[in-house]
């Protein structure tokens, strides 16, 4: 069975991915510092998972600490391999992702997205292992002015220091792969607008203090927590005048890291870079209205001022990933909508009871 070391793996995509690398029979390591997550996340993914395995125990790893502590990613190589269980291939989603901070504190968002990541690489080098997904982000296109969906050829501009670490991290695996005498097989996966949650409404995303991206805003104002949703622009050149964005169900995306990582395996040697959305454009009010039919709920919104630096439409092309994953997105708006307002429910409602399984550590 191969050894997955999930960085992140707490975190709101990295829980769900979690889920999909245990289903699928994989042994998952998960190093998170917990700074954007919960320790109790990855316990409900076991909760989930226990449903449909008696092993369910054996297969997760949790290690607490910072991707930018090199000892420690040392460390969690080598006892893996004194397990019988080296490292096969790593899934990097730990770090920083918040557009608004990473402008305010460009020099946190530098050294651990960037820096966290060259140390993962040295440990990686230094392990022998050389198969990788990298979690990028449709930011590095940044503004578009074209209402084409978007390929992964085209124009890279980010427009922020988070998109300018993503691009870095980009290069720096791209400098690598050229210049290493080992066969590297790595995948940049460039997510659009990953919303939704776990079907069960045991996982999701929970973000701290103020939501920074739509989603979690909206099922915020859906429970009153947050008086009123902004939506930023009702003149843009669109069907209803607001922005358009892919959308994509969080489960879908974790199930494309799964198929990354088997056309990985199949490769002796491979540098690809992926779109991974829908390919459906949404504009905002169109989600807002689709969130309050689903849900049969109230939204309180207003319209504001456009946004400096929003792109007005930000669809992936998301053919190359269609054809070399064999992936397919299965969820549609709807459901990104139901299971995401159900993770808001039950989250508040259950989740504060802490659960009664422990995690395996590994160091
Ligand atoms: N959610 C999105 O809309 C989106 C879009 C594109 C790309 N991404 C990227 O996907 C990845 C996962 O995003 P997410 O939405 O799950 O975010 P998240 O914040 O929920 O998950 C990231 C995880 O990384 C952990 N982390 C942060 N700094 C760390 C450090 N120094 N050491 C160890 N762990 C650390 C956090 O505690 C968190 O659990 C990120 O790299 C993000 O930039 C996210």
């Amino acid at each position: 069975m191969p050894t997955i070391f999930l960085t992140g793996g707490s975190g709101y995509i990295g829980t769900h991915t979690c889920l999909t690398l245990l289903n699928a029979g994989f042994n998952v390591i998960v190093l998170d510092s917990n700074i954007n997550s919960k320790k109790r996340a990855l316990k409900k993914v076991l909760e989930i998972y226990k449903l449909s395995s008696f092993n369910f125990k054996n297969q997760l790893f949790f290690v607490e600490g910072d991707i930018r502590n090199e000892n420690l990613i040392n460390e969690i190589f080598e006892k893996a391999k004194n397990k019988k269980m080296p490292i096969n291939a790593v899934l990097h989603l730990a770090g920083l992702k918040s557009v608004r901070e990473s402008i305010n504190n460009p020099l946190e968002y530098w050294d651990v997205n960037v820096g966290g990541s060259i140390k993962l690489f040295r440990c990686m080098i230094k392990h022998n292992c050389h198969t990788i997904v990298f979690s990028s982000s449709a930011t590095i296109y940044g503004i578009q002015e074209i209402e084409d969906s978007i390929k992964e050829d085209g124009s890279i501009n980010p427009i922020n220091p988070y998109g300018e670490n993503k691009v870095t991290i980009e290069k720096i695996l791209k400098n690598i792969f050229d210049g290493s005498k080992e066969n590297w097989r790595i995948a940049n996966l460039r997510y659009f607008n990953p919303i939704g949650a776990h079907s069960s409404g045991l996982i999701g995303e929970e973000p701290r203090g103020i939501p920074n991206n739509i989603f979690p805003y909206i099922c915020e104002v859906g429970s009153g927590r947050i008086d009123k949703l902004q939506i930023f622009g009702r003149d843009w050149p669109t069907r209803d005048g607001t922005c358009i964005r892919d959308y994509i169900h969080v489960m879908d995306l974790a199930e494309a890291h799964k198929s990354a990582l088997d056309y990985l395996n199949k490769k002796d040697s491979e540098f690809i870079n992926l779109n991974i959305g829908t390919g459906i454009g949404t504009s905002v009010l169109e989600l807002v209205k689709t969130f309050i039919k689903v849900n049969e709920c109230n939204l309180n919104y207003e319209f504001a001022e456009r946004r400096e630096g929003d792109s007005y439409h930000l669809v992936a092309n998301n053919e190359l990933a269609l054809q070399t994953l064999n992936w397919k997105p299965q969820k549609n708006l709807e459901d990104m909508c139901r299971d995401g307002w159900q993770w808001q429910k039950f989250n508040k409602e259950f989740l504060e009871n802490t659960s009664s399984i422990n995690l395996q550590k590994l160091i």
